[in-house]
């Protein structure tokens, strides 16, 4: 790819030592890059060390007579292709949503035509606060700004949770908008959620899913390099950076927007979802009135979107999970065979902790020719070991991308 010229702003928080890294990944790339860092950024690193690695001045101030005297800020604004602010902090992206110019990276932010992408970096309860998501909103909302991660995992602090500024490499490869990994050049396609089966229109049945884990191997999917379509029923997380959800109601729907996707191209598919394996047989066009003492539903089946899509003759690479309480390996393996898959991951829904709505699982992967087991450990590992392994028997099975 053309080489670009990217201006890199650095603001306060202990990942900041990660963005020295990233400037050397991209000039290795032979980008220009040029730093700016806040006040709060030079408490965690000098700006010698950006100035070292990028072989330009870095620039702190605004309010700068020497600094405006080479290239002033209006200059250096017009001259970047694309900005990144990595690691930005909550402090940062409150005055960005706002459109302060209080300093002289807001300023630049201001003055910029360039598409401005934004990395996130703090503690999880930071970064969940009330606060700092209507800001994210209106970041959201706004076509200059891209937001970047974040990442789920473990913090500086000792806390677990979203807030990580996405590692060196992963910003490097979103800048230069190339994908790399063991499933790059792969579609990839994702159900996760419940479904919601409608008695009428203000009651459902559905279950317990929190969508978690799909989610959460998107991610790992999408970081391995695979450009990721996610058909999630409704569920509260947001979509993670880089994969496009679809939205779903019903098993009905799930099907059909899962069908689509893989019609579009797939090489991986793999069936996280929680899907409701029966539904009214006829949702009733007005809301149901308590008249009788008991009443009774009568359910029908619903379409099992994992055994249709893997009994295509076009099938993709198909991984189902498998949720069980007890013979966990007889019935994995019964599933693995009756539906046709290459993979199946298993896990016990009886432990205590993990699994359902729980942020931790431990799951057994079994295939023809072996099995391996993964955990306890928290969903974001775990989806991360999944997709590895995952990959590798995509790739013994159809070659190396791009041979299927
Ligand atoms: N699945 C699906 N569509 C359905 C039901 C299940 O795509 N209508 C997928 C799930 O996403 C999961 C796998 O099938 O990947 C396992 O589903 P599960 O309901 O546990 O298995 P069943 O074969 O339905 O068996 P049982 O419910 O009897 O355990």
């Amino acid at each position: 790819m053309a080489a670009k010229r990217i201006l890199l702003g650095v603001t306060g928080g202990i990942a900041a030592y990660k963005s020295a890294e990233l400037v050397r990944l991209l000039k290795k790339s032979g980008h220009e890059v040029r730093v700016v860092m806040t006040r709060g950024a030079e408490a965690f690193v000098t700006p010698l060390t950006f100035q070292a690695l990028s072989g330009e001045p870095v620039r702190t101030s605004l309010l700068d007579p020497e600094a405006e005297s080479g290239m002033g800020h209006i200059e250096l604004a017009k001259w970047a292709d694309q900005v990144v602010i990595a690691p930005a902090s909550a402090d940062f992206m409150a005055r960005l949503a706002q459109g302060m110019a209080d300093d002289l990276l807001t300023t630049l932010c201001c003055a910029t035509e360039a598409p401005i992408a934004v990395a996130p970096a703090m503690n999880q309860a930071m970064w969940s606060n009330g606060r700092t998501q209507r800001n994210v909103d209106l970041l959201k909302a706004d076509p200059q700004v891209s937001l970047w991660g974040p990442d789920q995992g473990a913090q500086a602090c000792g806390d677990l949770g979203p807030g990580r500024m996405l590692e060196p490499a992963a910003l490097h490869d979103l800048i230069a908008g190339k994908a790399s990994g063991p499933l790059a050049g792969r579609r990839v396609v994702i159900t996760a959620g419940p479904t919601r089966e409608p008695i009428d229109p203000v009651r459902y049945i559905s279950n317990h899913s929190s969508g978690k884990m799909g989610y959460a191997l998107a991610a790992a999917a999408r970081a391995a390099g695979a450009e990721v379509v996610l058909v999630s029923g409704p569920v509260s997380i947001d979509a993670p950076v880089g994969v496009e959800v679809r939205g779903v109601m019903t098993a009905q729907d799930m099907l059909e927007e899962t069908e689509r996707a893989v019609n579009e191209g797939c090489d991986l598919f793999v069936a996280t979802a929680a899907v409701a394996d029966y539904r009214p047989d006829t949702c009733a066009g007005d809301k149901i009135k308590k008249s009788n003492k008991s009443m009774s539903l009568s359910l029908v089946r619903n379409p099992d979107t994992l055994a249709t899509i893997a009994a295509r003759d076009d099938a993709p690479f198909t991984v189902g999970f498998a949720a069980e309480t007890r013979d966990i390996e007889h019935y994995a393996l019964d599933k693995l065979t009756r539906k046709k898959l290459n993979m199946i991951v298993a896990n016990d829904v009886s432990a205590p902790g993990l699994g359902f709505n729980s942020d931790n699982n431990a799951v057994t992967v079994f295939w023809p020719e072996g099995h391996e087991s993964i955990g306890p450990g928290s969903k974001t590992v775990l989806a991360q070991r999944l997709i590895a392994l995952i990959a590798d028997q995509l790739t013994e099975k159809a070659g190396p991308s791009g041979a299927c």
